[in-house]
């Protein structure tokens, strides 16, 4: 178990600590809210619970924000990409038939925040990554998501679908 030197919870103040790669809050009723807003599976060895993502706290208040419109700002790297797209999977995974859109401004930046993530997240949630259609497909659910950026020639309607699945994303956690 490793403490973080710096990184709090931004409800209790604790410092987050590490095991097994997740950085979890050492307060029970902290970690609690983490689990219920992570994915998981049984499997691997001995069919035993595996972690596919705990959201930090901060991740989770993003995941359970119900607002309309979440803007989801800070310093660089502390995990907005990771959570967004998690939140997505957790609910492609739940809710049947579910539409979502990703966005960046630029191809490059999709690749490298998000279509290469995807390619490794697809067989961690069974879901099917397609790289040239830039969209993961939850069997499961038949959900969708598809990825796009604003040099796109339709980036306009995928701007208002985009506006649609904020609507439809409310009140879905
Ligand atoms: N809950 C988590 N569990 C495991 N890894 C995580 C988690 N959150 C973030 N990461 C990892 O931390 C790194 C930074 O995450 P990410 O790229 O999402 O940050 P960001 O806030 O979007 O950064 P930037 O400001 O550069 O856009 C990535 O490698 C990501 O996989
Ligand atoms: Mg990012
Ligand atoms: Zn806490």
């Amino acid at each position: 178990m490793k403490i973080h030197p710096v990184a709090v919870c931004c409800w209790c103040r604790n410092h987050l600590v590490e095991v097994d790669r997740i950085w979890w809050c050492q307060t029970p009723a902290c970690s609690r809210r983490q689990r219920e807003h992570g994915l998981g599976v049984h499997g691997g060895k001995g069919g035993g619970w595996q972690w596919r993502y705990v959201p930090t706290p901060k991740q989770v208040e993003f995941d359970a924000c119900q607002a309309k419109y979440v803007l989801y700002g800070g310093a660089a790297g502390p995990g907005k990409s990771h959570a967004a797209r998690w939140a997505l999977y957790r609910r492609c995974l739940r809710i049947p038939n579910y539409r979502a859109l990703i966005l960046r401004r630029t191809y490059p930046e999709l690749e490298t925040t998000h279509l290469d993530k995807m390619e490794i997240e697809e067989p961690l949630i069974g879901a099917k990554f397609t790289k040239s259609e830039r969209t993961m497909a939850f069997p499961q659910t038949g959900a969708l998501i598809r990825c796009g950026h604003m040099d796109d020639k339709d980036a306009e309607v995928m701007a208002e679908a985009l506006i649609s699945i904020a609507t439809t994303m409310k009140g879905a956690a």
